[in-house]
């Protein structure tokens, strides 16, 4: 996934764009670049590494004018290096372009515009681009980009500038985002809305192979036949603080501490608190339906795919709906056997994950109805699915997922007891009861991330090993698979995340006093089950650090180091155990001096296969 900026009005252009760079650098940080056209002439400045390499650059001299486009790149095709950063220009910088997204017939074209005298000299998909749309350039550059961009295949977000068509920027996408900002008497382009909210709140989404000519005093949008639309300007509630890190040393560890106030925007308008009872207006869907559900499918990826497995344990726990989850790379390409009455809800922090919007698409041909809990409004997802509910996470920037993970979960909590209370499958009195504990959660998470000290102190014992088993048991199995992924991928430590049962079917194998266990084991009905794990694998002479209920007098006899969480019912110790685990891998990675926010080769959202 990489980052696109555009500009253009009577400003200069090359402040805007590093200051959007900035906001997108955890889209990819590969490389970055930036392109600005003046008196008829493209300058393009472009550095391998991250924004401040380019800002290092132009500090010796910025191109000057008010049109321009920036990329940050996180790469796909040809390593990150000068020549492969974006833009990408044709045969001589008339036309230049950055790119999101991957061309999958990039060779044979690159072939033809060879043979047709076109020079390439990167080793990026991107390239064709340029040389595509000279070679299609009549007197009109939205037309060339039209005819060119329906000559390629694979997913594309783009914005195109030209000498020979100055004064004007011209985007479109297929598969990757792209927003329109609107300014007065100034236009902006960006991959995400982050980019501009220093400069304006008013965006355009534009949708799938839609074409946008963008001046200075506003944009242009034609379908893929070239067919004039009205597009709704939508007002972003979100504002530049979100997206700042507010004195934290790292966004990842402000979204942490943000927690609390997802599960109280979670809660809010969607509990009546007097008659206990839950209202979900924002989703359309029939509450006859509901009834009449015969099983449901989760599909996600990476780390929203461990709050779909939490919440197979919900629903099932709640509604007795049969569910399965899978992820969205593997389900979309299983025989799709979905029905009428089968829901399929789809979990995506932004709302672009390649492989779940194709999850998406399989399904709507399946005829399922499809319910997306996500994000970021206005995204892929939000946009297709056919109904929508709200993470209300506010903007997560951090490319590991802390705070959405959060909203997720409390999204799927909420969703199952309004199914519940829908289908009478649990009585009121049970409803009050977990509504009264989700109340409480609030408080019950200000007391852990109060007891951060306390992790402080347990990374700095632990950051040194090389290896981690994370084991958790029933519903808290997917908090040790997400407790290993925050670990792996902010400080590039194995660990590895496991069910407390299957631990002896080979992975104690692993184990020894290089290879320390964290166990998830709060005092639920499998508590007796994990103390047994657990000694199991204390009897191989291996560190244990366990995540042990408030008042839990045994287990500090049994293992090396507690960290005690507040009581709370069984089906919620999810939401309180994966916040240590968050803070944990947090604090090593930092003590490893890692760049937290944004960890090597990854991106905040995976919009190519
Ligand atoms: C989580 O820390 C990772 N950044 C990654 O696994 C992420 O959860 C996954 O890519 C899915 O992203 P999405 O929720 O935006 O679809």
């Amino acid at each position: 996934m990489c980052g696109i900026v555009g500009y253009i009005g009577p400003k200069e252009a090359v402040p805007i764009l590093l200051d959007g760079l900035k906001k997108l650098e955890y889209r990819g940080y590969d490389s970055a670049g930036i392109a600005v056209l003046k008196d008829n002439k493209i300058q393009i400045k472009k550095r391998k590494g991250k924004i401040v390499k380019l800002e290092n650059l132009l500090e010796k001299g910025a191109p000057k004018g008010n049109i321009g486009l920036g990329h940050t790149r996180w790469a796909t095709h040809g390593k990150p290096n000068n020549l492969n950063a974006h833009p990408h220009n044709g045969c001589n910088s008339e036309i230049v372009v950055v790119h999101n997204g991957i061309i999958e017939n990039y060779m044979p074209l690159r072939e033809k515009l060879i043979s047709e005298g076109h020079n390439f000299i990167s080793e990026t998909d991107t390239e064709v681009l340029p040389h595509l749309i000279e070679s299609n350039y009549q007197n009109d550059l939205t037309l060339a980009v039209k005819e060119s961009i329906e000559e390629i295949e694979g997913s594309y977000a783009i914005g195109v500038i030209s000498t020979r068509d100055p004064g004007k920027i011209v985007a479109s996408r297929c598969g990757s985002p792209l927003i329109i900002g609107v300014g007065e008497g100034e236009m902006f382009l960006a991959s995400d809305i982050p980019a501009m909210l220093n400069y304006t709140n008013r965006v355009i989404f534009l949708e799938e192979r839609e074409i946008a000519t963008i001046t200075k005093d506003g944009v242009k949008i034609v379908d893929s036949k070239g067919k004039i639309l009205e597009k709704e300007i939508i007002n972003i509630e979100w504002d530049v603080e979100m997206t700042e890190k507010s004195g934290y040393k790292h966004f990842m560890l402000k979204e942490i501490f943000q927690e609390t106030m997802v599960i109280r925007n979670n809660l809010e308008g969607r509990i009546n608190l007097t008659a206990n009872f839950l209202e979900l207006s924002e989703i359309s869907f029939p509450l006859k339906n509901i009834k009449e559900i015969e099983k449901i499918f989760i599909l996600a990826c990476g780390s929203s795919y461990y709050t779909a497995l939490v919440g197979k344990y919900i629903f099932e726990e709640l509604t007795g709906i049969p569910v399965e989850v899978d992820y969205s790379s593997e389900f979309r390409y299983r025989k799709i056997l979905l029905g009428k009455k089968d829901l399929t809800i789809l979990i995506s922090q932004s709302g672009e994950t390649a492989d779940t919007i194709a999850a998406l698409r399989a399904c709507r041909e399946a005829g399922s109805y499809i319910l997306a809990l996500t994000n970021v409004r206005g995204s892929t997802i939000s946009r297709e699915a056919d109904s929508v509910m709200y993470i209300k996470a506010g903007p997560e920037i951090g490319v590991a997922t802390t705070k959405a993970f959060i909203g997720q979960l409390m999204s799927l909590y909420i969703l199952s007891l309004y199914f519940a209370q829908v289908r009478n499958t649990i009585n009121h009195t049970e409803i009050k009861k977990i509504i009264f504990e989700l109340i409480k959660l609030p408080q019950l998470v200000e007391i852990v991330l109060l007891k951060e000290p306390e992790i402080i102190k347990l990374s700095e014992e632990f950051f040194n090993y090389h290896n981690f088993l994370y084991l958790g048991r029933g519903i808290n199995y997917p908090i040790a698979l997400e407790g290993a992924l925050k670990l792996k991928e902010i400080s590039y430590v194995h660990a590895e995340g496991y069910p407390a049962g299957e631990m002896k079917h080979g992975p104690i194998a692993l184990l020894d006093k290089t290879f320390p266990t964290v166990a998830i084991v709060p005092k639920d009905k499998v508590y007796t089950k994990v103390i047994n794990n657990i000694k199991e694998v204390k009897a191989r002479d291996t560190l244990v650090l366990a995540l042990a209920t408030e008042g839990d007098k045994e287990i500090s006899n049994i293992v090396d180091r507690v960290f005690y969480m507040p009581q709370t019912l069984d089906i919620l110790y999810p939401i309180l155990s994966v916040i240590p685990l968050q803070l944990f891998a947090y604090h090593i990675a930092n003590k490893l001096g890692c760049d937290v926010d944004k960890p090597r080769n990854l991106a905040k959202s995976v919009t190519v296969e």
